[in-house]
């Protein structure tokens, strides 16, 4: 056998961001029937309607998911990788909490809702807090940050390009960034952000 690397990775995101939805796809991914949507492209050629997601707007077969209490931890073996997952509650008054588990982040994932043009800057906001906090600032090796541009199947979702700009994330100088449209409740999207934060921390 082969011993994987053991890593600890933060979710967090405002809530309602989707990142309990997102680590049911880490812990169960879903088989890659359901409708899938390009949200990669700019296309408006809206000639297909988009595919409508299941009606329950839940994963498959998981226990209902619900807004974080605190937070829940999970772990899960990803290619090479051991990971625990802190999935943090993005509510307001949860937020303080975030920087206890800082120190511990090997990598961080920031989840945003992409078709939530109005809370975006208040994401902005805490992305920036959490950036310039002396226990992620400076540690070493300095965490990568995946972004999962989540709800991406929701129609008037802003594209990555978007999202983007409206966080700043060029701005990002002192550690590798990624952002990943998603769709937690497909599945869309999450293999490809693990993918590269796996490549990241192995
Ligand atoms: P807190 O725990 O309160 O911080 O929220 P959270 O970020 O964990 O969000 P959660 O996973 O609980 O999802 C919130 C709602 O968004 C749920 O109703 C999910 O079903 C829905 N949701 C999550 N991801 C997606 C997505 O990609 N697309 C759509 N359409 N809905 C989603
Ligand atoms: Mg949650």
């Amino acid at each position: 056998g082969f011993l994987r690397r053991k890593v600890c990775v933060l979710i967090i995101g405002l809530d309602n961001s989707g990142k309990t939805t997102l680590v049911a796809n880490f812990l169960h991914p879903p088989p890659p029937s359901l409708p899938q949507k390009n949200f990669d492209s700019n296309n408006t050629d809206n000639a297909s309607p988009a595919p409508s997601l299941p009606s329950t707007s839940q994963p498959a077969s998981h226990p209902p998911i619900v807004p974080t209490v605190g937070f829940s931890l999970d772990r899960f073996n990803y290619q090479n990788l051991h990971i625990t997952v802190f999935d943090m509650s993005g509510q307001g008054r949860y937020r303080p909490f975030w920087e206890h588990y800082y120190g511990d982040a090997d990598g961080v994932v920031w989840v945003i809702d992409s078709s939530d043009a109005v809370r975006i800057s208040v994401a902005r906001e805490e992305l920036w807090r959490t950036l310039a906090h002396g226990e992620i600032k400076h540690r070493t090796p300095a965490a990568p940050v995946l972004v999962f541009a989540n709800k991406a199947d929701l129609s008037g979702a802003m594209t990555a390009a978007e999202c983007t700009a409206a966080l700043g994330l060029d701005a990002i100088r002192d550690r590798n960034w990624n952002i990943v449209p998603s769709c937690a409740i497909t599945g869309q999207g999450v293999a490809k952000g693990l993918d590269w934060l796996a490549s990241e921390l192995s």
